[in-house]
């Protein structure tokens, strides 16, 4: 059974064929560069993109796994969330390849999408207990079957990727800020600044504005009296208050929920500390399915969708 999967909801358009629950091909065309000079995402720009990039995408992801396009059985897409022009664009593509092969269509959800990504290379055994972090959101959520996700915790104002992004782009490390924080952040100490934690302990749910404000006003602050901004320290100080608030849900949620499988999903789990604090965690619990995404499988890519599908379908049948 082979399942082409497209994902563009946000400024990566990229398409994924998968056999049999094996990836055949996840061909990812990224716009990060054309968004760079804008310091983030501009979403006309990103659907503009993405037109430009559809037909040798499709034709790479059919090559390279040497697929011929009605050898397709299913057509998953990403139907949301994300940029409406982007996912658009993405439903179209999807619309008329099904229709041209006259096999089904799958709208499916980009996290949900993000969580199967962590499963490309590893089994989920369930219940499954994920954390989610990406620029858009944070949350845990607990999943008993490709069909079955339940949101425990979420994000409440700013999402962790979003906040890593802002703090980035006030230090003039320019867009996206994620990467650069967590590489400057091993070069300096966590403990030269003291940042804020929300005291929201009883709730799963993830505040980040608190802690995008004070690490913007401590840059302001210096700035102000001439002072150079130590950024390896600050970006450390940060990270550590950045990931202490995911580590602390994390654990709760483990203690209550007791899952069989621990892992981490979206864009910003291609974070140092972020895998660090899953990998022990699954060890200080005892949780043997513990595991943290292949990088490749971090950021949106169509392989994930893919999988997700297959799952999916692997139930049905
Ligand atoms: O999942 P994703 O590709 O897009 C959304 O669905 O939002 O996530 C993108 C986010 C950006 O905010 C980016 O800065 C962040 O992931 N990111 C990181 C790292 N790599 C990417 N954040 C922190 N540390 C990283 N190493
Ligand atoms: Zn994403």
């Amino acid at each position: 059974m082979k399942i082409l999967a497209i994902e563009s909801s946000c400024d990566e358009f990229s398409i994924s064929i998968i056999d049999d629950g094996k990836i055949l091909s996840n061909i990812i065309s990224s716009q990060i560069e054309q968004h760079v000079n804008f310091g983030g995402v501009v979403p006309e720009l990103a659907a503009r993109l993405h037109l430009e990039n559809i037909s040798w995408v499709i034709k790479a992801a059919l090559e390279s796994s040497n697929t011929k396009i009605e050898e397709i059985d299913y057509v998953a897409y990403t139907e949301k969330p994300g940029l409406i022009g982007s996912l658009i664009i993405g439903k179209l593509v999807a619309e008329t390849i099904a229709s041209y092969i006259d096999k089904p269509l799958m709208p499916l959800h980009h996290i949900e999408g993000h969580i199967y990504g962590a499963s490309i290379e590893n089994e989920f055994i369930y219940p499954v207990l994920a954390m989610v972090v990406s620029g858009g959101h944070t949350q845990i959520e607990i999943i008993n079957s490709p069909n079955d996700f339940k949101i425990i915790g979420a994000t409440l104002d700013d999402a962790i990727g979003e906040c890593y992004d802002k703090v980035a782009r006030v230090m003039g490390l320019g867009y996206p800020g994620g990467p650069k924080i967590d590489k400057l952040a091993k070069e300096g100490n966590k403990d030269a600044f003291v940042f804020p934690i929300p005291k929201n302990d009883e709730s799963y749910d993830f505040s980040y504005s608190g802690l995008k404000t004070a690490v913007i006003n401590i840059i302001h602050n210096l700035t102000q009296k001439g002072e150079t901004i130590p950024v390896a320290d600050v970006a450390a100080s940060f990270q550590y208050t950045a990931t202490k608030i995911i580590e602390k849900k994390l654990e709760k949620a483990i203690n209550e929920f007791k899952p069989k499988t621990l892992t981490v999903a979206g864009g910003v789990s291609a974070n140092s500390e972020i895998r660090n604090i899953v990998l022990s965690l699954g060890e200080k619990y005892n949780i043997s399915n513990t595991f943290v995404p292949k990088m490749e499988y971090c950021t949106d890519n169509a392989a994930m969708i893919a999988k997700l599908a297959y799952e999916k379908l692997k139930i049905s049948n």
